[in-house]
């Protein structure tokens, strides 16, 4: 028994930002950004949050699916930017879809968000709790973002994706792994509240993004090939009868050096980072619906979902479509 992706949906905000319009925020330049990224836009919200985001990518998902916000039984979101500390994001959601039958919480586990959130919802379905779920992953990173640090505010943008699953006899997720090593959290990092209460005041310590990007680099260059390797072995399917690897859409060098190393063609590796640049825990769903509602996602195709980020995190899924 498994869970199988029944929809798709994605939400970006209007506003799009080009690499030459970041050359009036910073010293960079489109060429700089295209050659060491792959990014040449990204959606950046001028009024956009995360919940609307959210939640019209899973109206999106629903419709998809051909189910209604009623028969939803689990609503879990994945981010690291959510717009309140209470309530969360899920309930936030749930509100505005009126999934008033849902139990609704976040998960963080920034740029894998998503597919822990999916690998969760697969737990739960798995142990006969749940019959279903919806679950988004978004980003309103631009709030967090040190718009005059040229090494992180090139990178980032804004926007959600989301997928319904719901038990399935055959197919849908056939195996997943998820790792998380909390000793090199500093590599990526952004404080959200510093300690202050009658008895002690704190400063905050990095109040937006601070990353190393030379560490993070090298840490999903290492991690993530061997990743996808542990669940290919755990399902029993070599890399060569995958038909796409579904990558968080964090850098293409990134992504080329992955598929260098698993010796698979780029071409299995669709991107849309050109376009959206690096949107931690919503790059996979929107990814997905893009491919999705584009029809390159056939019955029975297999998929591997891979997910790297802040904590650090990683892990990936194999689906057959
Ligand atoms: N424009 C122009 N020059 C820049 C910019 C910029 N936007 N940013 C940095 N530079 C300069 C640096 O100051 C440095 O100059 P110096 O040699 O005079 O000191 C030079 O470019 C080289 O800097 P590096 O940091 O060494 O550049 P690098 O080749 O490592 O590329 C990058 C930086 C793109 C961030 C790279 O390290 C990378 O891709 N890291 C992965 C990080 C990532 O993808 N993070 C996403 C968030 S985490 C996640 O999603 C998993």
């Amino acid at each position: 028994m498994s869970i199988r992706i029944m929809g798709t949906g994605s939400a970006l905000p209007e506003k799009t930002v080009s690499n030459l319009e970041l050359t009036k925020l910073v010293d960079t330049s489109d060429e700089w950004i295209r050659e060491r990224t792959g990014i040449a836009q990204r959606h950046i919200s001028t009024g956009e949050t995360l919940v609307t985001l959210a939640a019209e990518a899973c109206g999106r998902a629903l419709e998809n699916a051909g189910r209604d916000a009623s028969q939803v039984e689990l609503l879990l979101v994945a981010t690291c930017s959510p717009e309140r500390g209470i309530p969360c994001a899920a309930c936030q959601v749930q509100r505005v879809l009126g999934a008033e039958n849902a139990a609704a919480f976040d998960l963080n586990a920034a740029c894998s968000g998503f597919l822990f959130a999916l690998h969760t919802a697969c737990a739960y379905v798995e142990a006969g709790i749940y019959q279903n779920a919806l679950v988004a992953g978004g980003e309103v990173l631009s709030k967090i973002v040190d718009w005059t640090d040229r090494g992180t505010c090139i990178l980032f943008g804004d926007g959600a994706g989301a997928v319904f699953v719901e038990k399935s006899g055959t197919g849908g997720i056939l195996g997943f792994v998820q790792h998380s090593d909390g000793t090199r959290g500093d590599v990526l990092k952004c404080d959200s509240r510093a300690l202050k209460n009658p008895y002690v005041e704190l400063p905050m310590e990095a109040e937006f993004v601070q990353m190393d990007g030379r560490e993070v680099f090298s840490f999903a260059v290492r991690q993530v090939p061997a990743c996808i390797r542990e669940v290919l072995t755990k399902t029993g399917v070599r890399a060569e009868e995958v038909d796409l690897f579904v990558l968080h859409q964090a850098n293409r060098r990134i992504l080329e050096t992955i598929a260098k190393r698993l010796a698979v063609d780029m071409e299995r590796f669709p991107m849309n980072l050109d376009r959206v640049g690096n949107m931690s825990s919503a790059s996979i769903p929107v990814l997905l619906d893009e491919l999705n509602r584009s029809g390159r996602l056939e019955r029975g195709s297999r998929i591997v979902l891979a997910g790297f980020g802040a904590g650090l995190t990683y892990g990936a899924c194999l689906v057959e479509w």
